[in-house]
């Protein structure tokens, strides 16, 4: 079964990768999707969020990441992905997520979607959330893989911070 993981991933949380991760136990083949929406205003570019993605799924062999713009069904039609996988933290996403499947099972009732429900102690991260602690002077090394967190710093707080 081929699987696709949308989302904006500005930046990719390890929030994202425990469902990145158990997602790519369940597919034969898992895509992360960064679907490219112009109303929201993003700190990564998609070019970078590609490449920050890539590195921390490097380990996976199964997973692989693209970028999109439109509408996921139609993207999961071109990948041949029959399966849309997306995370709840809590009530608040459950509310989200019932209102966008019920929206893409009208669109195309032949891909499914399935929730995995986000590991307890993953449950309160979210990007805007790692991106505030950073701007703020906090280190997000507990909430985003290494890497993300060392593009992290250099993008809000630039070379020259001494971090
Ligand atoms: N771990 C950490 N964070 C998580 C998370 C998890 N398991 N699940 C959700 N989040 C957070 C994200 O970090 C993000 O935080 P932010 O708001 O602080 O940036 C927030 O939840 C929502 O992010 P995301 O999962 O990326 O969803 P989104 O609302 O940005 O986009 C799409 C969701 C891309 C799947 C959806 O908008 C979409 O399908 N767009 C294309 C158009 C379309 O087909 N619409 C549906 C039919 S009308």
């Amino acid at each position: 079964m081929k699987a696709c993981y949308p989302g904006t991933f500005d930046p990719l949380t390890n929030g994202h990768m425990d469902i990145i991760e158990r997602a790519a136990k369940i597919a034969d083949e898992l895509v992360v999707a960064i679907m490219v929406n112009p109303d929201k205003k993003v700190l990564f570019s998609v070019d970078e969020r590609i490449e920050m993605i890539e590195e921390a799924v490097r380990h996976l062999p199964n997973v692989s990441v693209v970028a999109s713009e439109g509408l996921t069904v139609d993207l999961c039609r071109r990948l041949h992905a029959s399966v849309l996988i997306r995370g709840i933290r809590a009530v608040m996403d459950y509310e989200y997520e019932l209102q966008q499947s019920t929206a893409n099972m009208m669109l195309d009732d032949t891909i499914e979607s399935i929730f995995l429900v986000a590991t307890p102690e993953l449950s309160f991260i979210s990007s805007s959330v790692v991106k505030n602690l950073v701007v703020s002077g906090g280190d997000a090394e507990k909430f985003v893989p290494q890497a993300i967190n060392r593009k992290l710093k250099e993008k809000i707080h630039g070379n020259h911070s001494g971090i």
